[in-house]
């Protein structure tokens, strides 16, 4: 199988690094009036409207974030909880004017690298309060589900997952999905990349809100993707399946035997045919074909733990009731930091609430990847670069010293990462997991640090602090970081401070 040819992965992540990688071209430029349109429209399609509640149910978000529901009664979301599930994670929470050619762009409950949107959401349902089984399609701009088919198909997603046993139990699933041209547009092939964060951010905001309505989920990343995108009748040239999140608990059986005809539902072209072969051949290398494959690469692991000197403590958490709804709703990547410090506590509670992990297919209420901060402005902590020891809920100091110039270059020479308080970075041994997983490894990799960067965008906001994902020079960070991070690959950067008042 070629998911074990893990060339491919070594192949298309040294490709796709910053500065030099081959596979990217240095002097190509993306022109805002080329922005594709960020919906994917089904022509023809019966509908169903979501009407939208968007009041606080009254949990903090920093609880969202931190919550893993572990209830194992019988839930199935109503439509209502639906359309609330779905607004929160990747509706439209603010329009802003710019000027032409760009206009009024919306912007959507999660961040997305460079405001593109390429994730879409189906729906896959038994009979729920409130909506027919079927698939569907969600679609932000109008605030409905398109109907792709009626009935119920779960049975299909089971199958493709090998029968994973949360998928097995649940009413409702959520299926992620990439439309890669409509990132490397502006990206190139490191939209590949941008998939799993882009996903990763929006699952950390529909983990959250999930938990406010008490409903359990896992994030599932073992499946056969062929059989995914038949179900969903994905152009798999152009579009892949990224995750799937089963939700709630059923114990009606679910229907064996419906036939899957191809689906025949005409969608709004692209704006652009854009190839890069590169795209299509790591998702290829990173395909499971059967079931049994599967079967045999669904494994849960654990976080090694590493024996550290010199601990520092985190400080105890913050207490902040601002609500997860009204966090995701005023969310937005901040374009300038103040250069003002954050406290340790703000750092701490960050640190504390992001990381008690998610349930998955390959972790177990954990997460994978390695934490690493340079605390350029952090009242209580000295400056410097540190090292999250999770088991200790400590930070590890590596070096003493004032690294804004270093932080703001590892990141990509922006302002963002120089102005602000923290930037942190997350890293992993990518050859451990390729080991591990094989080259869909890289996927769950990638999905891993975005889920938990995702969280971090909440938790800033919670606490009245700004945040914005950036991008990276990859092998600048793993220098920065070593000796504790050799053989470590980045993952996700996010940059976390005050942010500038407007004058
Ligand atoms: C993974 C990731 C990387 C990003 N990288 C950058 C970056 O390098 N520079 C930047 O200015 N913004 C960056 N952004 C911010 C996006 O441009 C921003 O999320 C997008 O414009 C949508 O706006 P919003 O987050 O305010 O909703 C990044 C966002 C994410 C999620």
């Amino acid at each position: 199988m070629k998911n074990y040819e893990t060339d491919a992965t070594w192949y298309y992540h040294n490709g796709t690094k910053h500065p030099n990688g081959m596979l990217l071209n240095r002097f190509h430029v993306f022109h805002p009036s080329h922005r594709p349109t960020p919906y994917k429209i089904y022509k023809n399609t019966q509908h169903v409207n979501l009407i939208l509640d968007k009041n606080s149910l009254g949990i903090s978000a920093l609880d969202a974030i931190s919550t893993i529901c572990d209830v194992d009664d019988s839930i199935i979301p109503n439509l209502e909880t639906l359309a609330r599930i779905l607004y929160f994670s990747s509706g439209i929470t603010k329009k802003i004017k710019f000027p032409e050619p760009l206009g009024e762009v919306d912007f959507r409950a999660a961040s997305c690298t460079g405001a593109l949107y390429h994730i879409e959401i189906y729906i896959i349902c038994s009979d729920i309060s409130g909506l027919d089984a079927g698939v569907y399609h969600f679609d932000p701009k109008h605030m409905k589900l398109d109907t792709i088919r009626l009935g119920d198909f779960r049975k299909f997603v089971m199958d493709s997952t090998a029968d994973e046993p949360f998928v097995k139990q649940s009413p409702v699933i959520l299926i992620f999905t990439d439309i890669f041209s409509r990132n490397s547009i502006k990206y190139q092939s490191r939209e590949y990349r941008h998939a799993f964060w882009d996903c990763g951010t929006i699952l950390a905001n529909t983990l959250a809100i999930t938990s406010v309505h008490n409903i359990p989920s896992k994030v599932v990343t073992g499946f056969v993707d062929s059989q995914i995108s038949h179900l969903l009748g994905l152009d798999i040239k152009e579009e892949a399946p990224i995750a799937i999140l089963p939700l709630g608990i059923t114990s009606q059986e679910t229907p064996v035997d419906t036939t899957l005809p191809e689906v025949n539902i005409e969608t709004v072209a692209s704006d652009y045919e854009i190839e890069y072969p590169e795209i299509n051949s790591m998702h290829e290398s990173s395909c499971l074909l059967t079931r049994a494959d599967v079967s045999s690469w669904r494994h849960q692991i654990t976080r090694e733990h590493k024996e550290s000197t010199k601990l520092i403590p985190l400080a105890e958490s913050i207490k902040s009731e601002e609500s997860l709804e009204k966090t995701i709703i005023k969310r937005g990547s901040t374009r300038k930091f103040s250069l003002e410090p954050i406290t340790f506590k703000q750092l701490s509670t960050i640190l504390s609430k992001t990381t008690s992990g998610i349930d998955a297919d390959f972790v177990n209420h954990s997460f994978l990847s390695d934490i690493y901060i340079i605390a350029n402005a952090v009242e209580g902590l000295e400056s410097g670069s540190y090292y999250y020891v999770k088991e200790r809920n400590s930070l590890e100091q590596l070096r003493k010293g004032n690294f804004r110039n270093a932080s703001g270059n590892l990141g990509l020479d922006q302002d963002l990462p120089y102005d602000a308080s923290v930037t942190i970075f997350f890293m992993i041994d990518l050859d451990k997991i390729l080991k591990q997983f094989g080259n869909r490894g890289y996927r769950v990799a990638q999905l891993d640090a975005a889920i938990t960067g995702g969280k971090m965008y909440l938790a800033s906001y919670a606490l009245g602090l700004g945040a914005t994902g950036l991008t990276f020079y990859d092998d600048i960070v793993t220098n920065f970081f070593s000796p504790h991070a050799e053989n470590k690959e980045t993952m996700f950067l996010i940059a976390i401070g005050k942010k500038e008042k407007p004058t």
